[in-house]
């Protein structure tokens, strides 16, 4: 079985199905959803759920990479999206180019997500013309959280309609395959998601359901992240499942219960 490509997911839009997609950043978890999803996101988000950072902005294109390298290990079937981290695509087309180029040349994924709207569409056309698929991601975009003033949910504003529809527009045109829409309040997104003039499959986190797919942060849908935004909805206690397990192994080796005859090595 070939894996999907960002060509695919264009074909979906088109036919109505719904676009299933998680983040993973390992070959195992990766390796579970696998089967599942259409495309399976490396997202800077790994920052803060795998290390703990306090936001996506000192995430390196170095740890982007070899987390992508792990993630295409662990899956055959769906498409892999490495995000490009703060830093490493806004100065040119170029350094994006050559940032990107890195990427798809060092861990074989199928795509790169950007950050921004009508501002990076020119980006955009520079990367897909050359050979690199892009995923455009506007609304609440983590790696502005500085300019933003914190996470805001978009679309409050007057103008901020028109806006947001116009980043959509720009970057779908410039060629991006879909379009990541993160945080947008309900009645705004949707009327992005049905626009009939955006070719871009819409993949919603914290927007419509209207949109063509739907991505959720696999550790905060699992109930491992301490914090999870509202929009999140839980689908396992990871954290309460692993505490227990520890619990049990913490208890048991106290009381010399574990290692039992079955765990160690008779004499030949
Ligand atoms: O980094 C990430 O996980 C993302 C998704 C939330 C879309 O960008
Ligand atoms: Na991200």
């Amino acid at each position: 079985t070939r894996r999907l490509q960002a060509v695919d997911l264009i074909k979906r839009k088109a036919e109505g199905r719904k676009i299933i997609a998680l983040t993973a950043y390992h070959a195992h978890t990766a390796n579970i959803v696998d089967s599942y999803c259409d495309f399976v996101l490396v997202g800077d988000s790994l920052g803060m759920v795998m290390h703990g950072m306090e936001s996506t902005l000192p995430v390196t294109l170095e740890m982007m990479i070899l987390q992508a390298q792990a993630v295409m290990r662990g899956t055959a079937r769906a498409l892999v999206v490495v995000d490009m981290p703060f830093g490493s695509y806004e100065a040119s087309r170029e350094q994006a180019f050559l940032n990107a180029a890195r990427v798809l040349k060092e861990t074989g994924a199928g795509a790169v997500k950007l950050e921004g709207g009508a501002r990076f569409a020119e980006t955009v056309a520079f990367l897909t013309e050359r050979g690199v698929p892009v995923m455009g991601h506007i609304g609440l975009t983590p790696q502005s959280v500085n300019t933003m003033g914190g996470f805001k949910v978009q679309g409050h504003g007057a103008g901020d309609e028109d806006r947001l529809r116009a980043d959509a527009r720009a970057i779908s045109e410039a060629g991006a395959f879909a379009i990541v829409m993160e945080g947008i309040v309900e009645p705004v997104a949707r009327a992005i998601a049905t626009d009939p003039s955006i070719r871009a499959a819409t993949i919603g986190i914290g927007a419509t359901a209207a949109c063509d797919g739907q991505i959720l942060v696999l550790e905060d849908m699992l109930g491992l992240s301490d914090r999870v935004p509202k929009f999140v909805k839980s689908y396992g206690s990871l954290r309460a499942h692993i505490e227990e397990a520890v619990r049990a192994y913490a208890d048991e080796v106290l009381a010399g219960r574990f290692p039992a005859d079955g765990h160690t090595y008779p004499p030949r």
